[in-house]
């Protein structure tokens, strides 16, 4: 009799456990935001202040981690909704330089003439924000560590907040909060990606902008920033232009005056057979437990070409194949 209880309960926890499996494996149809998000292990996902890029069927979402010595980690997706994770790309072990570093707002474009993944990054140093460098890494795989390059102020200016955009002409730029985050300064980068070119523009100077985020929509560049008030969100503003290096239009309010509690990090343009729809990436932080910040994914449109808006909502879907987000 005890052995038939055993075997019993043996049993359950069988059903138990594959239940609870089967539960996992199934794929989200949205996502639900403010809330935990895990990946399809069942773990939390740490992609704050990241970036995504396309590469064959997949999305990569790359961001900090900031969990034992990680800095950088990496997940894909074919939906934007169900996350899989791929592998650290940074570790506090990747380089001496990184032994002590704080990594923010990481962001990966990828060099067709070199065949190589470039990561550029916000370096600091020793829980102080006084660094205030950029950084740069490569790989050959999207989903295998990074070789650190190095750290540095690109032409002697400070370099907070950043993000990375790669022009259809396989151009690549950087632009970072420099100057206190009074400036935000717009650099080409070298043809191999791994260095400055050029220093080209500052934009709205004084204007004390961070967290920038650049999409193309048309004939227009968009270029959403936050303001600069540590972890607690603000007014997102956004402006357009023809060109990356300008003119530029006024900054324009997008969103509620705290950007409906997000601070921006990437815009995803979600490319379907009939129509392009674009995805707003932000950070719900929670400024005193890193951990408990959230993602937030919102759909933007657009009218007019060059009006932009933000949609406050709680559930998002994606449709990837038709280029829909409701
Ligand atoms: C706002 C920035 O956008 C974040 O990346 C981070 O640096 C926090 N400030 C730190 O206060």
């Amino acid at each position: 009799r005890y052995k038939m209880k055993m075997f019993k309960r043996g049993l359950v926890l069988c059903m138990f456990a594959l239940m609870s499996a089967a539960v996992l494996a199934q794929d989200k149809e949205y996502i639900v935001n403010g809330t935990e998000w895990l990946d399809t292990e069942g773990n939390v996902i740490n992609a704050h202040g990241g970036g995504m890029l396309k590469v064959g069927e997949y999305y990569y979402w790359i961001g900090e981690n900031r969990r034992d010595g990680v800095f950088v980690s990496c997940y894909r997706s074919k939906d934007l909704m169900n996350w899989e994770f791929r592998g650290h790309l940074l570790t506090r072990d990747s380089h001496a330089e990184l032994d002590k570093a704080n990594i923010e707002r990481p962001k990966v474009v990828y060099n067709k003439k070199t065949g190589k993944y470039v990561m550029w990054m916000h370096y600091e140093y020793g829980g102080n924000y006084d660094k205030a460098r950029a950084a740069v890494a490569w790989s050959d795989d999207i989903e295998k560590p990074f070789t650190y390059v190095k750290s540095f102020r690109p032409f002697d200016n400070m370099s907070r907040d950043c993000t990375l955009y790669r022009d259809s002409d396989g151009t690549a730029y950087f632009l970072s909060a420099a100057r206190e985050n009074y400036d935000l300064i717009l650099y080409k980068l070298t043809d191999d990606y791994l260095d400055v070119k050029e220093q080209l523009l500052t934009l709205w100077p004084g204007g004390h902008r961070e967290a920038p985020a650049i999409v193309k929509r048309g004939k227009y560049y968009f270029l959403m920033t936050s303001g600069c008030t540590g972890w607690a969100p603000n007014q997102g503003k956004y402006a357009y232009a023809k060109s990356l290096t300008g003119p530029w239009s006024e900054l324009k309010n997008i969103g509620d005056n705290v950007t409906f509690d997000t601070q921006s990090t990437f815009i995803v343009p979600v490319e379907g057979k009939k129509q392009t729809s674009y995805l707003y990436i932000g950070d719900r932080w929670d400024g005193r437990r890193y951990f408990n910040s959230k993602y937030i994914f919102f759909p933007l449109s657009f009218h007019h070409d060059t009006t932009k808006e933000l949609h406050n909502v709680e559930k998002v879907k994606i449709d990837v194949k038709a280029g829909k987000i409701n």
